[in-house]
């Protein structure tokens, strides 16, 4: 896979997960497969969770499964592609052992609801986001020969009680999901569509979620929302107070909270939102060393009159503000983005509006994508699709070559200096060296020495590619 396409398909690799756990050669076994954003991976560990309570164990090894589940993702057409090809595998597993159960969950089932059971043959069960908790039931239904769909939607499931089963077995890093659901109708996205309403999780279960992780030796969270700067808690949408009895908690607050668990728990967060940062959370991130200095900060276009199309509610000068912002409060501060490249009705001037705003920027990262349309959405049913498959290949070139030059820049700004870095453990290709991440979120490969997973260190970065540095322990 070429780097161009690694930067676009990152997002919807699907990934096998297994929690560490003894192993009970009795124990029914669940396959999990996940696609798509950190919310899936986070929702994934809490499906986990609940069917580890009905005594399942998770397998790497798909053909001992007694149950596979895949958590998909909608977001571009591509991405729902990727698992209709997948299942399309299953089948001869399915004719092997025919007590084999198949489920949907995620995106994809909460989009197409029972019709999936009717285009994807080998499904037998289709869970949306927000009915997990129903998943044991769900299992047991398919046992009786019924197909099971559970994908209802929810306007206070945050699964707070639930504490998820960890599937990465690295044992550093951890996603805590602070909110669900998202309010904003951009108009080229499904995710409203999938994930229903927002709503915000208590924040003394994120704290203690926290403090639990970090107890056990975890360095870093990362706390999870699709629009993480309009978490309110005992706030209504109105900004009046719910319960006066109570306090109410803002995400700078909360990021306060979380910050507090330790100096030596790393903060981070996404996704924020530009109509919604405020310099409030700004100036939190930049009273506290461990919240890490890096902000996603989605811009999907650079002209005012796309956005305006997209309904993401900022024109191009009100994101240039923020972006100050960001350089005035935390002057260190990595920044990464998402940009739609071919949106409808996208002309070249306004492609170019996008350029200049990315040169202005000079983002560290971004994720880059060509529109996809996606069914239901604003823009399927006010806009046409009609900029050309190869005008918008053409333009995402253009824009992936930038990024690329941008973030070798970025990374060669970094040569020469010294790196406080957390270890997250062997690096890919060598056994003899480690690899982590800088607070600003670059990764970093350096000889292994006498250095150990969980900790930090100082690495001198002596050399770099666009997306690694490389150094050594000081
Ligand atoms: N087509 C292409 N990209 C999309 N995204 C969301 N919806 C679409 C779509 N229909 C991108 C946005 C968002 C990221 C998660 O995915 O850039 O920020
Ligand atoms: Fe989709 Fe916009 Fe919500 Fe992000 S903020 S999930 S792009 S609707």
């Amino acid at each position: 896979m070429d780097s161009q396409n690694k930067i676009i398909d990152e997002s919807i690799q699907g990934t096998a997960l297994e929690m560490t756990q003894i192993n009970n050669p009795e124990a029914k076994k669940l396959y999990l497969e996940s696609y798509g954003c950190q919310m899936n991976f986070s929702d994934s560990e809490v499906v986990a969770s609940i069917l580890s309570d009905e005594g399942y164990q998770t397998t790497r090894n798909i053909d001992d499964a007694d149950v596979i589940l895949l958590n998909t993702c909608s977001i571009r057409d591509n991405a729902e592609q990727r698992v209709r090809n997948r299942l399309t595998e299953f089948k001869i597993k399915k004719e092997r052992n025919p007590d084999l159960v198949v489920g949907i969950l995620g995106c994809m089932a909460e989009r197409l609801k029972k019709n999936l059971l009717e285009e994807e043959k080998l499904v037998d069960l289709v869970a949306g986001p927000d009915a997990y908790r129903d998943l044991p039931n769900l299992i047991v239904e398919v046992g009786t020969g019924q197909k099971a769909v559970n994908v209802l939607l929810s306007r206070d499931e945050t699964y707070a009680d639930i504490s998820p089963v960890r599937l990465d077995q690295g044992g550093i890093s951890a996603f805590v999901t602070i909110m669900r659901g998202c309010d904003n109708m951009c108009s080229f996205c499904v995710v409203p569509f999938t994930r229903g309403r927002e709503r915000s999780r208590d924040p003394q279960t994120i704290v203690s979620e926290c403090r639990d992780l970090f107890e056990r030796g975890y360095r870093e969270v990362t706390l999870l929302g699709q629009n993480v700067d309009s978490y309110r808690w005992n706030i209504s949408a109105k900004g009046e107070i719910k319960n006066p009895d109570q306090p109410t908690t803002n995400f700078a607050q909360l990021m306060e909270m979380v910050a507090l668990v330790s100096p030596l728990l790393r903060v981070r967060f996404s996704t924020s939102h530009p109509k919604d940062m405020t310099d409030e959370v700004l100036e939190i991130m930049a009273k506290y060393e461990n919240i890490c200095p890096y902000i996603h900060l989605p811009v999907q276009s650079g002209n005012t009159d796309v956005l305006y199309r997209m309904n993401r509610g900022y024109s191009r000068e009100w994101y240039l503000e923020r972006i100050e912002a960001i350089k005035r409060i935390i002057p260190d501060c990595a920044i990464s983005t998402d940009i739609i490249t071919g949106f409808c009705g996208e002309t070249e001037e306004e492609h170019q509006d996008t350029l200049s705003l990315m040169d202005l920027v000079q983002y560290d990262f971004a994720y880059m994508f060509k529109y996809s349309e996606r069914p239901k959405t604003l823009a399927e049913r006010r806009y046409e699709d009609d900029v050309l498959e190869e005008v918008k290949g053409r333009r995402l070139n253009e824009i992936i070559e930038k990024q690329l030059a941008h973030s070798l820049a970025s990374n060669q700004r970094l040569v020469g200096s010294v790196q406080k870095v957390l270890i997250e453990g062997p690096s890919k290709r060598s056994d003899e060296h480690l690899c982590g991440r800088t607070a600003s979120n670059v990764m970093v490969v350096f000889a292994k020495g006498s250095a150990q997973k969980g900790q930090y260190v100082n690495v001198q970065i002596s050399d770099c590619t666009s997306a690694t540095l490389i150094g050594e322990i000081v």
